[in-house]
């Protein structure tokens, strides 16, 4: 049985094999056949911070895959007042097929998965976003880009900038982050991702000067400066990113025919200009959307791994 906390415990050619699944589920929905892969099966699906795209996604997805999703959020679980994650884990893994849960901490999705008799998918936590970028994937895929992929991310150094450079380190492409000092991605996590970059050829830059991450990018890609939890900081933090935006002359800086991916929601004229979103929301918009298909691939792999 196989957990999906985070890219980091997958190979290149596992992360390909969930996408091709996906692509070949999304081909096949748009003709509106739904093969029901996990009928029958239910997917708990636990929530410690808000989201639009990943409970309407995964509630979807489960839908579509002949099973049931049930939404469990931890103002009304026990958890939310005290029950140990372990304890949870122990009774929701005895009535459910699969769990996903968006949390804090990564260590508490890890203690949900060691008590877990039933596969754990991450919904995001402080550290990673992995579904998001299975589904940001997909959409370089079918924009065409993944050949010679050069992708630039501005902003924070959080879930989302650490997700990239587990992608980008597996899967071997170059990767620019450029982050305001102080902001920097995680050592340890960047440490890992330099490891297995030997092993993938991929190539990792770090700095804090967006003008040079941009130039002949095929991909620029952003988050907000304010994650969930972060709010009290809001600020400072917009103080502190000045100079981070991506806008029109940073994209003029990229490729010709750049895409622009934002994971979403986005603040506009925050981390990206208004102007820069909508003139590539066709390709944001794919991308949300991709988070339905990429997750059904995902999901239909654990299944398949399973005991
Ligand atoms: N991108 C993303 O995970 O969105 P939600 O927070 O709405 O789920
Ligand atoms: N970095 C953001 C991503 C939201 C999908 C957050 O953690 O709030």
């Amino acid at each position: 049985m196989r957990h999906f906390l985070t890219l980091k415990d997958f190979s290149k050619e596992e992360i390909l094999a969930m996408i091709d699944l996906a692509v070949q589920i999304k081909k096949e929905a748009k003709k509106k056949i739904y093969e029901p892969f996990l009928k029958d099966q239910v997917l708990g699906m636990i929530f410690e911070k808000s989201s639009t795209r990943t409970r309407v996604s995964f509630e979807v997805g489960i839908h579509q895959l002949g099973g049931k999703g049930i939404f469990l959020s931890s103002n009304d679980l026990q958890l939310g007042r005290g029950e140990p994650m372990k304890d949870t884990a122990r009774v929701i893994s005895r009535m459910v097929d699969m769990v996903m849960i968006r949390t804090f901490a990564q260590s508490k999705l890890e203690e949900f998965a060691r008590y877990s008799k039933v596969p754990v998918i991450s919904g995001l936590s402080d550290s990673y976003h992995p579904v998001q970028l299975m589904a940001d994937y997909l959409t370089i895929k079918e924009y065409g880009k993944e050949k010679d992929l050069v992708v630039a991310y501005i902003g924070d150094g959080n879930n989302m900038a650490h997700s990239w450079l587990m992608l980008a380190s597996k899967l071997g492409f170059e990767l620019r982050i450029a982050t305001p000092k102080g902001y920097e991605v995680d050592a340890a996590i960047l440490a890992d991702a330099q490891a297995f970059a030997a092993q993938s050829g991929a190539k990792i830059i770090i700095g804090n000067d967006p003008k040079s991450a941009c130039e002949n990018a095929s991909v620029i890609t952003t988050d907000t400066w304010i994650s969930m939890g972060q709010e009290s900081e809001k600020e400072q933090r917009i103080k502190d990113f000045e100079g981070f935006m991506v806008d029109a002359t940073l994209m003029a800086l990229a490729k010709r025919g750049a895409m622009f991916l934002h994971c979403l929601p986005a603040y506009r004229n925050y981390e990206v200009s208004e102007e820069v979103f909508e003139a590539h929301s066709e390709e944001i918009f794919c991308e949300a959307e991709n988070r339905l298909h990429a997750q059904k691939g995902v999901m239909v792999w654990l299944d398949r791994q399973k005991d």
